[in-house]
Formats: C-alpha cells, sequence, structure tokens
C-alpha cells in the first residue's frame, strides 16, 4: 500500500510517498525559511499564501516517481497541531484529491508524526518508550504506552526550547531558523566562561520553562563585549543549558518510570550535542535511544505519511469536510 503525506504544519511545504513494503519512495521538502528569515520568525500569512503556491507543483513532481498503473491508497495529511492557514491549505487539498481519486485520507497529529519518526530509519520502537517531544512549538516528555497510546508527563510552561534557540539566535544576530545556527557558534565557544541556570531543575516534575533562560541570555549579551568569541561563549554557555535541563529532565522521568527506552524526535533532536549527551545517559541505564535521522527531525512529510500507513485501518475517511484542528493534543489520540 502506497500512502501519500501531505505536511503543512507551519513554514515548510513537504510532500512524500511512504509504501508499506517498499519503505519511504520519495520525499520532498519545500523550505520557507528564506521567506521568513528577514522576520525573524514565521509569518503566518506568508507561510499559508506559499503553501498554496508550492503544494500542487510538489504533489505533481511527486507522482512523477511512481507508476500509474500502481497509484497511491490514501493521503494522510497533517490535522494539527499547527498555524490554522497553513493547515487549512493541507487538508483542503487532501479532501479534494480523495474525493477526485476516490481514495481515503487520514488526518494525521503532527507530534505524532515526530513522535514515530525514528521508524523511518527502520528503527523498531518497542514500547513502552519515554518520548522527549523538543520542537519549535513543543517541549513535552510522553508516556507512550504502545503506538497512539500517549500520557504527557512533562509540558512547557512557556517558550519551547526550539523557540528558545530561535530567539536567542535572533538576539545575537545569527537569523531565523535558529538552533542549527546556535550550535555552529557554540562549537567556537569556550567552556564554563558563562554558567547559564537550568530552569526548573530544582522543582519535582518534569515540566519545562525556557523562557526565563532567554531572559538571562538576553541581560548577559546587554554587558558582553558583542565581540565574536564573546557571541561564541554565550552560544555555549546557552546550548549547554538546554540541554542540560532536557537530559535532567529525561533521567528523572527515566526514574520515575522506570522505563528505559527513550526517543528523542522533533526539530531539536537534529542538535548533535543533544543527541550525544543522551546516548551517555541512556548507556548508564543500559536502556535504547531512538532518534530520527537528521533529514526527519524537522517537519516533513515522510513521518506523515508513515504514520498514515499506521492508522490507515482505524482512521481512513471519506468525507469531503475539511477538518483540521491547531490545537491537537497528542494525548487526545487514540491507539490503533
Ligand atoms: N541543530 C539544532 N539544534 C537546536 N535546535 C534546532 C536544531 N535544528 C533545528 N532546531 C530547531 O528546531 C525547530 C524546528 O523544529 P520543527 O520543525 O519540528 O518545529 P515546528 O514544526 O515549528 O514545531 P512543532 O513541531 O512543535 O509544531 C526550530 O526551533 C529550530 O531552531
Ligand atoms: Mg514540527
Amino acid at each position: 500500500m502506497k500512502i501519500l503525506g501531505i505536511e503543512t504544519s507551519c513554514d515548510e511545504t513537504g510532500i512524500a510517498i511512504y509504501d508499506t513494503n517498499l519503505g519511504l519512495i520519495v520525499n520532498k521538502l519545500y523550505s520557507q525559511s528564506r521567506i521568513h528569515s528577514k522576520y525573524g520568525g514565521v509569518v503566518p500569512e506568508l507561510a499559508a499564501r506559499k503553501h498554496s503556491l508550492k503544494i500542487i507543483p510538489l504533489i505533481s513532481s511527486v507522482l512523477k516517481k511512481i507508476n500509474k498503473n500502481n497509484f497511491v491508497n490514501a493521503i494522510a495529511y497533517t490535522g494539527g497541531p499547527g498555524l490554522v492557514g497553513s493547515l487549512l491549505v493541507g487538508a483542503t487539498v487532501a479532501a479534494s484529491l480523495s474525493y477526485a481519486w476516490k481514495i481515503p485520507k487520514i488526518s494525521i497529529n503532527h507530534m505524532e508524526g515526530h513522535l514515530l519518526s525514528p521508524m523511518l530509519n527502520s528503527d523498531l520502537i518497542k514500547f513502552p518508550a519515554l518520548a522527549l517531544l523538543v520542537s519549535g512549538g513543543h517541549t513535552q516528555i510522553i508516556r507512550c504506552d504502545k503506538v497512539g497510546k500517549y500520557v504527557i508527563l512533562g509540558d512547557s510552561l512557556d517558550d519551547a526550547a526550539g523557540e528558545a534557540f530561535d530567539k536567542v539566535s535572533k538576539l545575537l544576530g545569527l537569523g531565523y531558523p535558529g538552533g542549527r545556527r546556535i550550535s555552529e557558534l557554540a562549537k567556537k565557544g569556550r567552556s564554563k566562561k558563562f554558567f547559564f541556570p537550568r530552569p526548573m531543575t530544582n522543582v519535582p516534575g518534569l515540566n519545562f520553562s525556557f523562557s526565563g533562560l532567554k531572559t538571562f541570555t538576553s541581560n548577559i549579551y546587554s554587558y558582553s563585549s558583542k565581540d565574536n568569541q564573546s557571541k561564541a561563549d554565550i552560544a555555549r554557555a546557552f546550548e549547554d543549558a538546554v540541554i542540560d535541563t532536557l537530559i535532567i529532565k529525561c533521567r528523572r522521568a527515566i526514574e520515575m518510570t522506570g522505563i528505559k527506552r527513550l526517543i528523542i524526535a522533533g526539530g531539536v533532536s537534529a542538535n548533535i550535542k543533544l543527541k550525544k549527551e543522551a546516548k551517555k545517559m541512556i548507556n548508564i541505564y543500559q536502556g535504547s535511544l531512538y532518534v530520527p535521522s537528521k533529514k526527519f527531525s524537522t517537519d516533513n512529510a515522510a513521518m506523515i505519511a508513515y504514520a498514515g500507513s499506521l492508522r490507515y485501518k482505524k482512521h481512513k475517511d471519506f468525507s469531503l469536510k475539511i477538518s483540521i484542528n491547531p490545537k491537537w493534543s497528542i494525548a487526545d489520540l487514540v491507539s490503533i
């Protein structure tokens, strides 16, 4: 069975085809980051307009990779969470193609797409597992009893980790998106030149708050000499603080639940230092770590098509209703 995946939750137009026998056949992405970079973040109206211009040409080019006699069997699209205008573009195209091609559509939760993305590398996740979803809009620790049965154990009280990377990047004049740029600069930073707080690690529980760390970084920067070396030192101290905080909370979740399988997914899971520190930590517990390869860390349609292949049986639908949910929580999903 072949699933066409459509991802339009934020500022990447992603189209992919996943085959349940052959795996991922094609995965294309149009990133709008250049358009939004001059504003220092995503402008929702521009994002929706660009999706509507790019989505059909991308689908056409992806369909060239498969034989007309062996066409797609269903369309999986991101139904939420995300920006309302962007989601509507993907959902409308999915409903129209479903009607025209007489094949079902499946609404996929974007965060479940991230959570299952390590499986695109044939890295079969065993459950129960814990998941750290760490992206531009989320920082969550989730207990996953099986596919679709998720309990949120910890959540972000304000800025998500990726959002904090983006805001600090803007502050240091590095541009948007910021995660990769901060990481690059941090390599030139000197260790322990500054020590930044590890927010909420001294209170019990698994919640996160990165907004104060962002303000702390801004204060340190305003008193610094603002030369390249001090910028790199600040980037390093900030990155170390975020990663340390994430690892401390993951370790705490393992201790609390006794579950030693850890998934780390979402855009920030592309961070090399985070992956290295997580591996070190999980080895101490003799557990397993599941992380997507870099191209599947940030938004992509391959993860949506893959989740669609798992949800096809139970959640395929032929209705013409264009249904999205910009605040769709992963905890509201049902198991397959
Ligand atoms: N190497 C990296 N280190 C740290 N952060 C990174 C890295 N690469 C990307 N990011 C961050 O990942 C985020 C983008 O991830 P993703 O595309 O999953 O977010 P999103 O889809 O906007 O949010 P969500 O998935 O919560 O809806 C950005 O905030 C970006 O700065
Ligand atoms: Mg995402």
